[in-house]
């Protein structure tokens, strides 16, 4: 048996209902937060969290991230750079089930401060320092230097190893529709070194991965559902099938 054999990381996630005062307060009141009401068993592979804009997956992505060490504005846990400090105080009132075993890596990608840690590494890079610069384990161009998508490919297939947890916020905003099904190829590769994916995403493509759980937060809460079952693919598929259709009623008046 692998050492990494089918144990991931985080096993469930769930709110510590007792501590909650008001469901009517943010961060309380969004879907996804609410919804963990009902224990969110984790995939050992992919968890992949879908919803409409607003409903609060970044807010529980960061609340995850932040209960596993990582800084809310993203990165590696050795990142602690601060350029804000509006992340809310969520994850104190998540309870995650975790296994015996230990990630031995991991990154929290947030779309929108990408570029903060690209800079980050950049300043420690500038520091004096006895180790190689941090920029060779992403491929040793800065990432100010690429374009967001290709950064953001550099950065997983250089920096993201074996054994790793990895909290991705829409990682397909970099990405062409090309580099998406490439980035499922890469996300099976290191699904088989024994990483385990928590993914929020609007990509219909990505979404296709099958080793993977998906649930799609709605005014029900989180809800387990099926590929072809969500709105990403079923809205997508019904807009591409009928886009002159569609458009002449979007574009009515
Ligand atoms: N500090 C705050 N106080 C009150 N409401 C907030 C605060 N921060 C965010 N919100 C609200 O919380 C909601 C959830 O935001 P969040 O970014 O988690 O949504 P999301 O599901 O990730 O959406 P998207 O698909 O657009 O990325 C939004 O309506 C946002 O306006
Ligand atoms: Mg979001």
């Amino acid at each position: 048996m692998n050492s990494f054999d089918a144990k991931h990381y985080l096993l469930s996630a769930v709110l510590k209902e007792q501590m909650i005062e008001s469901y009517s307060i943010y961060p309380f009141c969004l879907p996804a937060v609410k919804g963990l009401s009902t224990r969110l068993e984790f995939h050992e592979a992919v968890t992949f969290i879908v919803g409409e804009n607003g409903c609060g997956k970044s807010t529980l992505l960061e609340a995850l991230a932040v209960s596993q060490g990582f800084n809310p504005e993203g990165g590696t846990k050795n990142f602690n750079f601060s350029t804000r400090s509006s992340h809310s105080s969520l994850s104190d009132y998540i309870r995650i089930a975790k296994s015996i075993k230990r990630p031995k890596t991991g990154y929290f990608l947030r779309a929108e401060s990408f570029y903060n840690v690209a800079t980050e590494i950049e300043n420690l890079d500038n520091e004096p320092s006895f180790g190689p610069p941090i920029i060779d384990s992403y491929g040793g161009i800065s990432l100010h230097e690429q374009s967001h998508g290709e950064s953001f490919f550099a950065l997983m297939k250089n920096r993201f190893g074996r054994e790793g947890l990895y909290i991705l916020d829409e990682p397909e905003a970099a990405l062409s529709p090309g580099r998406q099904m490439a980035m499922i190829s890469l996300l099976h590769q290191l699904i088989g070194q024994g990483c385990q994916f928590i993914i929020a995403t609007h990509s219909p493509i990505l979404l296709s991965y099958p080793n993977a759980a998906i649930y799609e937060i709605g005014e029900r809460g989180l809800e387990k559902t099926q590929y072809e079952d969500t709105d990403t693919y079923a809205i997508t598929k019904h807009f591409l099938n009928n886009y002159e259709n569609m458009l002449e009623i979007l574009l009515e008046g």
